[in-house]
């Protein structure tokens, strides 16, 4: 009896199970579409990354009215102009892991994702227009984040005149001189870093020292103008920084040497181990090098392999990987 009725039990069993799966998918349409703002929230899907500026297709529409959906104002939902790419700037500055390209890329289809289902909040118009980011080629603004540790110090982007970080230490790594002098100072994060990077280096057999560190902004004018002396304006200002603009001011800077090159600051650093292991491993602990080779155009001075910045490691990472500079990340040019 029981074995008789068994396929006839399955089959109930079968028939409610797909009534009820085809209720509950209209029951979500349906919600879907109540969720309607113009554009029908059900039919906003993140399309591919690396839609072009100028483009226009189904694919731009439906990243413009997410955009919009997000808080943003565009202008044109149909054309992936200068609204999109401001909004695409802004939201990418307002996390971490992402830089402010402007360019809608995979990592940033993930983070907007994760915007519209509520797992990261940003604020429209909080980040990139509001960052000391944005002076032209042709002005220097004075920031006023010196104490960011993202902060932007560059021909353009000048610590303030009397800016001195209030928790400066001594890293305690090797120096090749004893004196307690400023250079050895770094602000306290970028020196905890520091340690970590020389402990590190250590354990994989190679040779740091750090050389100079902290600069005052009087020291840095008479650093300047002794170069400027010497080679000329313009031509100092190609590896040594006006007072302001000089990252050594901030505190999140330590050029580093080894043995090999007689402990100088040299580009023949990039061909010693330890200049080697800088490039490929500084980034795990928050360091950049910060005035890349064949990046000039966008830093504005020469390669200098020994010159790091301390960016902390997010940031670091995203830069290393992308091989780009901190103007870049920053969307600064
Ligand atoms: N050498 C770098 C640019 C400085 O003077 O800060
Ligand atoms: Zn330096």
């Amino acid at each position: 009896m029981v074995k008789k009725s068994l396929p006839v039990i399955i089959m109930v069993i079968m028939g409610i199970f797909i009534l009820t799966a085809c209720t509950n998918e209209q029951q979500s349409d349906q919600s879907e579409k109540k969720d309607n703002d113009g554009t029908r929230n059900s039919e906003l899907v993140l399309p591919d990354p690396q839609l072009k500026e100028g483009s226009k297709d189904e694919d731009v529409k439906q990243l413009n009215s997410i955009l919009a959906k997000i808080g943003y104002t565009i202008t044109d939902k149909n054309t992936f102009n200068s609204d999109t790419k401001l909004a695409i700037k802004d939201f990418q500055s307002q996390q971490v892991k992402l830089a402010a390209t402007g360019i809608y890329d995979q990592d940033t289809k993930k983070w907007l994702k994760k915007t519209l289902d509520g797992t990261f909040k940003i604020e429209p118009g909080n980040g990139f227009a509001k960052e000391d980011v944005t002076a032209s080629k042709a002005e220097t603004i004075t920031v006023t984040n010196p104490k960011d540790t993202l902060v932007l110090v560059n021909k353009h982007h000048a610590l303030p005149t009397g800016f001195e970080p209030d928790d400066l230490v001594i890293p305690d790594v090797r120096f090749p001189f004893t004196e307690d002098i400023p250079k050895k100072y770094m602000r306290k994060e970028a020196a905890d870093a520091l340690e970590k990077m020389f402990a590190a280096g250590d354990k994989a057999g190679i040779d740091l020292f750090a050389q100079s560190g902290y600069r005052s902004y009087d020291r840095q004018q008479n650093l300047f103008d002794a170069y400027a002396a010497k080679d000329g304006m313009e031509a100092a200002n190609k590896y040594s920084a006006r007072p302001g603009e000089s990252e050594h001011q901030s505190g999140l800077t330590m050029d580093i040497t080894s043995p090999d090159i007689d402990y100088q600051l040299t580009i023949e650093f990039s061909d010693t181990d330890e200049g080697k292991w800088i490039k490929e491993n500084a980034h795990n602990y928050g360091f950049i090098i910060r005035y890349p080779e064949d990046k000039e155009a966008i830093t504005e001075y020469q390669y200098e392999p020994w010159h790091l910045r301390y960016v902390g490691k997010d940031a670091a990472t995203v830069i290393y990987e992308k091989q780009i500079t901190l103007e870049e990340y920053l969307g600064a040019v």
